[in-house]
């Protein structure tokens, strides 16, 4: 049965790589409909809500997001609405990937790690506290309740796929009670999963292990703020920002999300690459049964990238993020 999607179109580059993917999957047979959107500080500009009304109706409605990057204003106006998004809709397993491509250069080979990064609490609560005009204060929280289901579905996914080992990633030297809850946590849930491998390193030394001898990692799993910065990180080792992707999950509901932001350095320009948002794409073909779509789609991109006459400027070609789309199709 055809499958009707809820799309946000975004900041940016947002638009231009939406419309890609959306080329992309009706090109390759994608059983899906579609309710497109504006969202984001253009449309808060026009309209006076980041979202409209019938956006959230849409992805109330249909359950399943295929969002592109949204720009969120630094040091004052509206809170980011992708933290608004995976809080409202509980959306609390950041799943990103990061394998490397044998078609693009990078000094690392060979990497295949997926962070889990918790999506819901953190310093992403985002209570800030005005003391005195020289102090702020800002709260984390770390609940057992959210610490407990994103380390299980770490280990469960790590089951699933035949993975070996999962890391969990925090500072509890420091954060005694707060990361120290998510450890001792991470270490009850690894009894129930004696076939996985389990241990843990600090943030900071997980950084430069990263860097040093990024093939050590596997499954690794940590708290919302580390995970948004050590995934931009694992980014870098596979190639760029241009090549992450992300699936958001709840109970109910998922969304699906390229890693990076709106880019405002090049939208227009028509030199994004839409590969981020169109595997984000492939992770919720497969989160919805259709994986022969979505293998199709990932093969035609293997072979585009290896051959390696339409890559876009992030990737050190000329091509633009159109051209790269039609050598997508065409091997489709
Ligand atoms: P960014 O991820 O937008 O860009 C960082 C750098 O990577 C830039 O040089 C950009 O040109 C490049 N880049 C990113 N995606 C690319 C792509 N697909 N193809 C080629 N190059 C790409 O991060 P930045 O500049 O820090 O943030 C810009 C805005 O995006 C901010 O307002 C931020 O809050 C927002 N943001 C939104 C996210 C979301 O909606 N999920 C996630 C991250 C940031
Ligand atoms: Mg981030």
């Amino acid at each position: 049965m055809t499958k009707t999607i809820t799309v946000f179109k975004g900041d940016g580059i947002g638009p231009e790589i939406t419309d890609a993917v959306l080329k992309i999957l009706n090109a390759a047979g994608a059983d899906l409909e579609y309710e497109i959107f504006n969202v984001g500080a253009k449309e808060y500009e026009k309209n006076g809500k980041l979202i409209p009304d019938e956006a959230f109706t849409s992805f109330d409605k249909n359950k399943v997001l295929l969002k592109s990057p949204i720009t969120t204003p630094v040091g004052k106006g509206f809170r980011s609405l992708n933290v608004t998004l995976r809080k409202k809709y509980d959306l609390y397993a950041n799943i990103r990937p990061a394998k490397s491509n044998k078609a693009v250069k990078t000094p690392f080979e060979n990497v295949d790690l997926i962070v889990f990064r918790e999506n819901t609490e953190d310093l992403y609560v985002g209570v800030e506290e005005q003391i005195d005009e020289n102090t702020v204060h800002a709260t984390k929280i770390i609940t057992r309740a959210a610490s407990q289901r994103i380390i299980k579905d770490a280990f469960e996914y790590a089951v699933a796929h035949n993975r070996k080992k999962v890391t969990c990633v925090h500072k509890a030297n420091i954060l005694k009670m707060s990361d120290g809850l998510f450890l001792s946590i991470f270490y009850d849930i690894a009894k129930d999963y004696p076939q996985i491998q389990a241990d843990d390193k600090i943030v900071d030394n997980t950084c430069m292990q990263l860097v040093m001898n990024p093939q050590q990692f596997d499954i690794m799993v940590m708290p919302n703020l580390y995970g948004d910065i050590v995934s931009d990180l694992t980014s870098g080792l596979i190639g760029g920002l241009g090549l992450l992707p992300s699936s958001n999950l709840g109970k109910d509901y998922a969304m699906f999300e390229a890693v990076h932001g709106s880019a405002p350095d090049i939208a227009g320009k028509h030199i994004a690459n839409p590969t981020a948002l169109l595997w984000s794409a492939c992770m919720m073909l497969e989160y919805l049964g259709q994986n022969d779509v979505a293998g199709k789609i990932r093969k035609a991109v293997d072979e585009v990238l290896n051959e390696g006459k339409h890559l876009t400027p992030d990737l050190h070609g000329t091509a633009t993020t159109e051209e790269y789309c039609e050598a997508i199709i065409a091997k489709l």
